[in-house]
């Protein structure tokens, strides 16, 4: 065949076709075939070195003895025992020193968002902004007190505001303007109501419940701490039932709140969550903390 090839002394195959067109016997460049015993040799170290063939249900340890399983748990024990320092520490603070100490503060928040994502938030809504019915959380108006110790006993507790239905006890002129007395103390943070208002407001009763200032305080303790039964704050612009206006403010005047056998009055429930079988103590101290500071830290 060499002897036919037209192109004697080329690196030619002696393949040829259409003439002149034929296949040379160039080898790799020289960097090329280094790269390629080079990856060789890469692979036969790291199956040496790591877990790779697959013999039975197990594939080779490898020399490291390093795995996925042991890195993942690992990685998790330290998790655990950085967690177990904030732990140990939040186990032994009030929610007070927790809330001084800005690194402990922010691991509880953290972790109590995911409780309260759990257990609070199918009714005060994500971060505690509230849903029709349910109070807003992440403001500075509280029915009962934003300290820590009052959260704390709201979460333990439950809560259960009572409002006396007054269909049979007022007029309809009287409920009439106290409605519209609720309204105009709204919208003018407590500075416009009538004074036929306030006389009714006064003389029926209602002060029993919320202060002799309508902003729901009983009375305040030397300590700042306010006495409260969660009667609302009629002062603000702040509705607790949903649409809030002049007839929120009627129905919940004539059917009152949480009066059994009474199927229009207002439902009020916060469920407790201390107790058996409930959240721990260690959880209910993160929520108290969490909520506090959706608060504002008031
Ligand atoms: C079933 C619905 C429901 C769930 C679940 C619930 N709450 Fe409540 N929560 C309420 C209602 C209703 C009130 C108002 C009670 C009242 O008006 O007397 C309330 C009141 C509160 C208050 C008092 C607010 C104030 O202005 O003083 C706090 C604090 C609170 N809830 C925190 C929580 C936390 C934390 C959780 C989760 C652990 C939670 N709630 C779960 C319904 C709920
Ligand atoms: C036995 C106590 C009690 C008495 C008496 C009482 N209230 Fe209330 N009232 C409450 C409580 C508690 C709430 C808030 C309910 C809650 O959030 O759980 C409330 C809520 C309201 C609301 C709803 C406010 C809002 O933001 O939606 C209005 C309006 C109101 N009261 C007006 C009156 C008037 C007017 C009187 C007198 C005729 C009166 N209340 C008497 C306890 C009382």
């Amino acid at each position: 065949m060499a002897e036919n090839n037209p192109f004697p002394g080329e690196n030619n195959t002696g393949h040829i076709w259409d003439d002149n067109l034929r296949e040379l016997e160039n080898p790799p460049p020289h960097w090329w075939m280094m790269g390629f015993w080079a990856s060789i040799l890469f692979v036969v170290g790291y199956t040496i070195l790591y877990p790779s063939w697959p013999v039975g249900q197990e594939p080779t340890p490898g020399i490291m003895g390093w795995s996925q399983i042991k890195e993942y748990e690992k990685g998790l024990e330290q998790v655990v025992a950085m967690r177990a320092q904030f732990e140990d520490r939040i186990g032994g603070m009030t929610a007070d020193q927790i809330i001084a100490d800005p690194g402990l503060k922010q691991y509880a928040v953290a972790s109590a968002k995911v409780l309260f994502g759990d257990n609070c938030s199918a009714c005060h809504g994500s971060g505690g902004q509230g849903n029709p019915g349910y109070p807003v959380l992440a403001d500075d108006d509280w029915l009962y007190g934003g300290k820590t110790a009052k959260i704390a006993e709201t979460i333990k507790g439950g809560r259960q505001g009572v409002m006396t239905a007054h269909r049979t006890i007022l007029t309809e002129a009287e409920v009439d303007t106290l409605a519209n007395w609720v309204v105009q103390m709204s919208e003018t943070a407590g500075k416009g109501g009538s004074e036929e208002g306030w006389n009714l407001f006064k003389t029926k009763g209602c002060t029993a419940c919320h202060g002799q200032q309508a902003n729901g305080v009983l009375a305040e303790l030397p300590n700042g701490d306010i006495v409260t039964i969660g009667a609302a704050n009629l002062t603000d612009g702040i509705w607790r039932f949903e649409p809030g206006g002049y007839d929120s403010a009627k129905h919940t005047i004539l059917n009152g709140v949480n009066q059994t056998g009474l199927a229009e009055t207002r439902d009020a429930v916060m469920p407790a969550f201390g107790g058996q079988g409930k959240l721990s103590e260690q959880d209910i101290k993160k929520l108290v903390v969490y909520v506090h500071e959706l608060g504002g830290g008031k």
